[in-house]
């Protein structure tokens, strides 16, 4: 059945972007249709009205509450009997049971009574309103997916089997959920976060009966790409397995066939945990099922450290906080024990204090979740930092850099690179992204500015110095590139390049398959998979013959091939605590390189010991330990969830007429240009058409916008992004937001967004419209003129970004190619004797554009946007000095306006030529 097709008085399925959002309000809408009919007579015209409602929502819900194991079909045809028995008051109290039992996930603590003879006094506390104690103490909750293609007395079987073997001591409880294909099986994972392991039984069939729009747009690419209409029944169990692991790789697959073991060794299951060839041994089952959910519980060193903190301890050792001794025994600062508690105190340990494992030689608990962490986010090796992606993007860059190696990198990355790059004494090569000038940001790299440049090395001769490209994915703005395009063309033109994808705002991405098919460590693994193929190598022998004589315009044309002999040599940088529960400074390095145990390891190693504290702070190392945990186990519900928060805040801003006037959602459009957006699509939502096809953009387009961070244009407001965002935003309504930039503010939302916090958020720019409008109908010609040049000069004139100009010829190895020795430049300024200072004025613009050449001494980073548009050793150009003097914001790093802009001086420049010489 067609959801679309149900009923005209039903909102459309294109009015919603997720299934879970459609599903929780049509069990409100049911509510509120069943309670109406107990005050209107169903035989009189409005009852009638309210009757035909209900039965459409029964009708819409029946195709989606199939893959919920709650209320369950029995429950729901139970609904659909009282409707037709007209019992509206005993349908009334059942869906009100239902729906409350749904919104407070009651559910997932007790069964619900569902029929009015039967007495429910309990609460229908929402689950995260009660304390965290009681909530620990409960089992958790989770569902199973049955596949198979069975009768009424086949599931009873199934049921009564799983229930049997069900014993006190398991230590989490679970539901079946039956569906009888490979179709529904997909539908299942992708709609219900509950699942966490999938059985998939000899009996299942292809095709579902049901069709749920919203989902499947994804499930008919998933099928075309895998050919899947074209198997035999036989393989319908193995490629079930391998289609789950593709669809959430984190849940665990069963596998029961009657197939020969024999047959089944050479196919590929995906994350198939076991395969089963009895298929009535529900007890083996049954554990298999705990232990493979217990496997992502587990919390090595969360669990080591409560130990800890359990254990009586005197401590002689250079940590007075340990335990909370220097705390309660103090007179003055009695209240910082009681705003933290003990536990934080009692688990403050150390590595040299014994008993728990060194994050600087990890061989224990740390090491075991950091491996446990590996497999969470596809990785090969995975390494836990306690300061930040800062730290972690200088342990890579020097692990892998020696100097005088040429790196790649987009000039707009965070600083923590640019340094990275003066530690390492790399030759740079900045990529300029593509500009934003109207809204006073940068978008990202082109691919063919990227190749571009690997190829100009390549024909100076320079290839085999090119060490790495380093990129920014996504972007603080949330422009995600086409990794997997990226590395291929790359690797294409240099097959041992190693790749830093800095994901410090993409921990959250694994666990969302559109999403996933964009982060470094998934692509790295498609990619080693590929090159293995044979088909690999058949396309790049093929693509040689055709590019022999090739110029540079062909290549940079053609979509170029990897080797069959190409290294995977992939790094990712990642923030937890950014987008995920990590407390602050938690950030992980993800590592998929085939040479890292040949070549990087002890380099790496170094690295991370110059960079990790000899103190580092163990409740950081738990919480990215539980971190995990939670992503294993309900990232995907997460994440999913803070793209629906997100989506709600796009539909509400764009469809809503008052905030139309001032506010304007910066759309896929306004961010990306046209050459880069293959697929035509402006906008994630538009009034006419609803929501568009994201997986056609996330397949297709060069850069694609991450849709949980909404830009939001507010120059039409006449305040400009900082003052909005503290005067306005902070001081008024309490609401915090992280980056501005001239005439936009930027919301982030993130796996803790609820929907009241979005809804809080409308109200509050509703509110901020409607005080404008009434200033505005009150306003002078005078106010009214002064306001509309406000807007002009925030929307129309703003100034132009600059790009990178170059480095002084003193900073490179030849004119022919851009790399600079930022090193260098940077210790040159060490020596005060070889800088200078100019004010930012009319003077210094004339000197520019007579021909005069200064180099700046400094990093000049300025808040907003937060990227260096100056490094040591670049030469000014006039349209840097426009840009600068054009800056209105508070904070520019680098630079003092007492002093002026730090140049080299001549003599300095000089000095180092003759050196050079
Ligand atoms: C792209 C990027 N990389 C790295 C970092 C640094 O991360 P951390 O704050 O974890 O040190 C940031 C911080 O904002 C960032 O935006």
């Amino acid at each position: 059945m067609n959801l679309q097709h149900t009923s005209t008085k039903l909102p459309s399925v294109s009015d919603y972007y997720s299934a879970t959002q459609l599903r929780a309000d049509r069990w409100s809408a049911l509510r509120e249709t069943a309670e109406s009919m107990l005050v209107h007579d169903v035989a009189g015209r409005q009852g009638a009205k309210l009757l035909q409602t209900a039965e459409a929502l029964l009708d819409a819900l029946a195709p989606i509450e199939v893959y919920w194991a709650f209320p369950g079909a029995h429950v729901f045809e139970h609904l659909r009997k009282l409707l037709e028995q007209r019992n509206i008051e005993d349908l009334s109290i059942s869906v009100r049971r239902v729906a409350r039992a749904l919104t407070s996930g009651a559910y997932r603590r007790r069964t619900i009574p569902i029929g009015s003879d039967e007495i429910d006094n309990e609460d229908y506390e929402d689950e995260s309103t009660l304390p965290p104690e009681d909530r620990a103490l409960g089992r958790p909750y989770f569902e199973v997916l049955i596949v198979d293609n069975v009768n009424e007395h086949q599931e009873r079987f199934l049921r009564n089997n799983l229930y049997r073997v069900r014993r006190a001591e398991d230590p989490f409880i679970y539901e079946p959920v039956i569906v009888p294909s490979l179709e529904d099986a997909l539908m299942g994972i992708l709609f219900n976060h509950n699942v966490q392991a999938v059985i998939v039984r000899p009996g299942l069939v292809l095709k579902s009966k049901n069709v749920l729009p919203i989902i499947q747009q994804y499930l008919d690419r998933l099928k075309e790409d895998e050919h899947v209409d074209a198997l035999q029944p036989s393989e319908y169990g193995p490629e079930a397995c391998r289609l789950i692991a593709k669809v959430r790789p984190e849940l665990d697959a069963y596998l029961i066939t009657d197939r020969s073991a024999e047959d089944i060794a050479g196919m590929d299951l995906g994350r198939c945990r076991r395969v089963f060839y009895n298929q009535e041994d529900f007890l083996e089952l049954h554990l298999n099922i705990l232990r493979g959910v217990n496997r992502r519980y587990k919390t090595p060193f969360f669990t080591a450290l409560k130990e800890y903190s359990k254990q009586p301890t005197g401590v002689f050792h250079a940590m007075p906080i340990s335990r909370g001794k220097s705390i309660s025994r103090s007179h003055w600062i009695q209240d910082m024990g009681a705003f933290y508690g003990p536990n934080i105190f009692l688990a403050e340990t150390s590595a040299t204090s014994g008993g728990l494992d060194s994050l600087l030689e990890p061989r224990g608990p740390i090491k075991e979740a950091q491996d446990m962490a590996a497999r969470a986010f596809g990785s090969k090796q995975t390494f836990f930092a306690t300061n930040g992606t800062s730290t972690c993007n200088k342990i890579v860059v020097q692990a892998l850099i020696r100097p005088g190696d040429i790196v790649l990198v987009d000039r707009d990355c965070h600083k923590s690179h640019h340094y990275g790059m003066v530690l390492a004494g790399a030759n740079v090569v900045y990529m300029d992204s593509y500009p934003l000038h109207e809204y006073s940001m940068y978008g990202a790299v082109p691919l063919r500015e990227i190749k571009h440049t690997l190829l100009k090395l390549k024909a100076a001769g320079k290839l085999d110095r090119v060490r790495m490209v380093l990129l920014t994915n996504c972007t603080f703005d949330g422009l995600v590139y086409n990794v997997e395009r990226v590395m291929e063309e790359c690797l294409a033109i240099k097959k041992d390049l190693v790749f830093l994808w800095d994901e410090a705002w993409f921990a959250f991405a694994r666990f969302s398959p559109m999403y996933r098919q964009r982060t470094a460590m998934s692509v790295a693994n498609t990619l080693r998979t590929r090159l293995r193929d044979a088909s690999g190598k058949e396309a790049w022998d093929k693509q040689q013959d055709r590019l022999k004589d090739a110029d540079e315009e062909t290549l940079l044309n053609t979509r170029l091939v990897p080797p069959p002999d190409a290294r995977i040599r992939v790094y990712a940088t990642q923030s937890t605590h950014k987008t995920l529960t990590s407390l602050r400074q938690g950030s992980m390095i993800h590592v998929n390189d085939m040479d890292f145990k040949g070549e990087v390891e002890q380099a790496f190693h170094e690295a991370y010991m110059t960079h990790t504290s000899t103190s580092p702070n163990y409740q950081i190392i738990a919480s990215l330990d539980v971190g995990r945990r939670q992503v294993e186990l309900e990232g995907f519900e997460f994440v999913q969830r803070q793209v629906e928060s997100a989506m709600a805040i796009r539909r509400a801003v764009t469809s809503h007429p008052l905030l139309q006037k001032y506010f304007r959602v910066l759309t896929p459009s306004l961010m990306i240009p046209p050459e880069y957006r293959e697929s035509g699509i402006e906008a994630y939502y538009d009034e006419q058409d609803g929501w568009s096809d994201k997986w056609e953009i996330w397949t297709k387009d060069e850069f694609v916008l991450d849709p949980t961070r909404v830009t939001l244009g507010i120059g039409g407001t006449g305040w400009d992004g900082d003052t909005f965002k503290t005067d306005i935003l902070m001081d008024r309504y309490g609401i915090q937001i992280n980056k501005t930039s001239r005439n936009t503010v930027l919301f982030m939302t993130n796996i803790g967004t609820t929907r009241s916090s979005v809804a809080y958020l409308i109200e509050v720019l509703v509110e901020v419209a409607k005080e404008l409008d009434e200033l505005l109908d009150d306003a002078s010609k005078m106010e009214r003129l002064s306001f509309d040049k406000r807007v002009a000069g925030l929307v129309e004139h703003v100034p132009p970004l600059p790009d990178f100009s170059r480095f002084h010829d003193a900073f490179r190895s030849g004119t022919d190619t851009p790399e600079g020795d930022v090193r260098t430049a940077f210790f040159l300024a060490y020596n005060e004797d070889n800088c200078d200072y100019h004010d930012l004025d009319d003077v210094l613009v004339e000197r520019l554009n007579s021909g005069e050449e200064l180099v700046s001494a400094s990093f000049i980073i300025p808040y907003p946007p937060g990227f260096p548009i100056l490094v040591p050793g670049q030469v000014i150009s006039p349209e840097i000095l426009s840009f600068m003097r054009a800056l209105d914001v508070s904070e520019i790093h680098g630079y003092r306006p007492d002093l002026g802009l730090r140049v080299f001086t001549n003599e300095a420049l000089q000095g180092l030529n003759k050196k050079t010489k």
